[in-house]
């Protein structure tokens, strides 16, 4: 596809405020679908939609030659998937890319991995070409832990289990590579970091670039629960537990080339991730 323009959902989240940039270095014209007209972000084309509304979801889908559909976990994140996916097909746009979930299956115990599968099994069955992006773990999730990290401790149900988290920044690269190059349809990438780390290592990485002391507290699912809850949405605490339980198994261990196929430069290691962003970690 050359120089093609691509809608951006999520434009304001993690993985799409990083894919513009890559995008628009790759020669693509960008789109960004944002909510907010307040949050309008700057250099692109921004268009006002909301999943929940299809005639917004049709405005915006029109004329564009690719969309990348990514949107928060929700209860009914798989229904607005799959009608965003149903709009786009209707809108003529010849290329869809999902973000999905690493071991995104339809009988997995993990909610969020049911509901990615759903919207998979939906896209595929459309006839568009599409491409499935199933990132790991985030790293940047981390920084949802930054309160209690500046004070020099973080705690979560994984024991030591390792995890090939993902820097978002390799998602918004590899997501940028397959929506502007030829070779991706109908694949599925697994995208992971470089390599598999325990929370303890994560804390280790975090004390270095900080030149603190960062120490990584295993927490039993309970006192996890019990100290999100009224935080949280219970449908949100409920599947992070369901999450956390899946990492604790040893299940999301496994890392593959994925990212550096897709960008050409090997993913970047927790060790990066702390350095880049080690400022987010100390006390204000
Ligand atoms: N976090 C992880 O470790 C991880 C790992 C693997 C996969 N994932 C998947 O990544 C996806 C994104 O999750 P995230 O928590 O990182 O969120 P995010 O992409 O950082 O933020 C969600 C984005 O969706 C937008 N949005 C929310 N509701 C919308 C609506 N009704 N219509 C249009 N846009 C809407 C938000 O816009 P506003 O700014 O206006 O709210 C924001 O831009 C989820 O599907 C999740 O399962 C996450």
């Amino acid at each position: 596809m050359n120089a093609p323009t691509v809608l951006v959902t999520g434009a304001t989240g993690t993985v799409g405020s990083a894919l513009i940039p890559a995008l628009r270095a790759r020669g693509a014209t960008v789109r960004a679908m944002i909510r907010d007209p307040e949050r309008e972000i700057a250099g692109v084309e921004n268009v006002v939609a909301d999943l929940q509304d299809p005639a917004s979801v049709t405005a915006a889908l029109n004329g564009v030659d690719a969309a990348f559909l990514n949107s928060p976990s929700a209860p009914d994140a798989a229904a607005l998937q799959i009608q965003f996916a149903d709009l786009a097909r209707e809108a003529g746009v010849h290329r869809l890319v999902l973000l999905s979930q690493y071991a995104a299956r339809t009988d997995s115990p993990v909610r969020f991995l049911r509901w990615h599968a759903e919207v998979e099994a939906h896209v595929r069955e459309l006839g568009l070409d599409h491409t499935v992006l199933r990132p790991n773990l985030y790293l940047q999730a981390l920084l949802g832990f930054a309160g209690t990290i500046a004070q020099g401790w973080f705690a979560a149900p994984i024991g030591d289990a390792a995890i090939s988290a993902i820097d978002t920044r390799d998602i918004a690269e590899s997501a940028a590579a397959v929506l502007t190059t030829a070779g991706h349809t109908g694949r599925t990438y697994t995208l992971t970091g470089p390599r598999a780390v325990t929370h303890a290592q994560i804390a280790d990485a975090l004390s270095t670039a900080t030149g603190r002391t960062i120490t990584f507290r295993d927490a039993p699912a309970d006192q996890f629960t019990a100290a999100l809850t009224g935080i949280l949405p219970p449908w949100q605490l409920d599947g992070l537990v369901e999450d956390y339980a899946h990492y604790a198994r040893g299940e999301a261990a496994d890392v593959n080339t994925s990212v550096a196929d897709l960008t050409g430069h090997p993913a970047r290691d927790i060790t990066d991730f702390a350095r880049d962003y080690a400022a987010a970690f100390i006390p204000a």
